[in-house]
């Protein structure tokens, strides 16, 4: 996709109501931290559009990017960040869960991971609840730049390994540092939402 105009349209906190943007839309999920606000950025040509943060838990809204009038990219918030207290991260967990299900324009769900480790227990449930809901996510490793390049394979195939990936599923090594992937994803994005 050619992007000509891209904003922050619709941020939804905790107890907000979730908007029916009557767009195609595709969601982010991921830990705290593994890089769904960088790759936003990527996507959309932009530093920091999406506001990203060596800290984990920067994202804790659900946001709404609206690209080219056409369809939205969503930032979902990430879990698994030790210092959130319980009742948030079920707060959060809930929020997630009524988006993936209520959502009725939702073409693709893109489950982020760390292509340096294997996929925690959180990663693992995540996967699951995606697939629950009637999705077969889309995986990218990320940090791609951080391993050289003869560990890249040995890595991918630790994740598929680990996630118990479902045959036929679609996963994409990406760096936000070399943009290595982004077309790939593009590509699919546009597929997806019928671009
Ligand atoms: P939350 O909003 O807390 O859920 O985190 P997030 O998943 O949105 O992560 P974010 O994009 O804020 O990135 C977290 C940190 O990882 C930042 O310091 C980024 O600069 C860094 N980072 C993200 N992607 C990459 C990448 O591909 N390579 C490298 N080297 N660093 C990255
Ligand atoms: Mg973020």
């Amino acid at each position: 996709m050619v992007i000509k105009n891209v904003s922050l349209d619709i941020v939804c906190g905790i107890t907000s109501k979730l908007p029916d943007t009557g767009r195609p839309e595709v969601a982010f999920a991921g830990k705290s931290n593994v890089g769904k606000s960088s790759l936003i950025n990527s996507l959309v040509n932009r530093k920091a559009l999406a506001r990203t943060s060596a800290q984990p838990g920067k994202t804790q809204t659900i946001n709404f990017y609206n690209i080219n009038e056409s369809i939205y990219l969503v930032d979902l918030p990430g879990y698994g960040y030790a210092k959130v207290p319980q009742s948030e991260k079920e707060k959060w967990g809930k929020m997630i869960e009524r988006y993936l299900h209520t959502s009725k324009v939702l073409k693709a769900v893109f489950l982020l991971v760390d292509i340096r480790h294997d996929p925690s227990a959180n990663d693992k449930m995540m996967y699951d609840w995606v697939v629950h809901n009637g999705y077969n996510p889309i995986i990218i490793a990320t940090k791609m730049d951080k391993l050289k390049r003869s560990q890249i394979q040995k890595n991918l195939k630790a994740i598929k390994t680990g996630l118990n990936l479902r045959p036929g599923s679609i996963m994409i090594p990406f760096s936000a540092e070399t943009k290595q992937g982004r077309d790939e994803i593009w590509a699919l994005i546009d597929e997806l939402t019928g671009q």
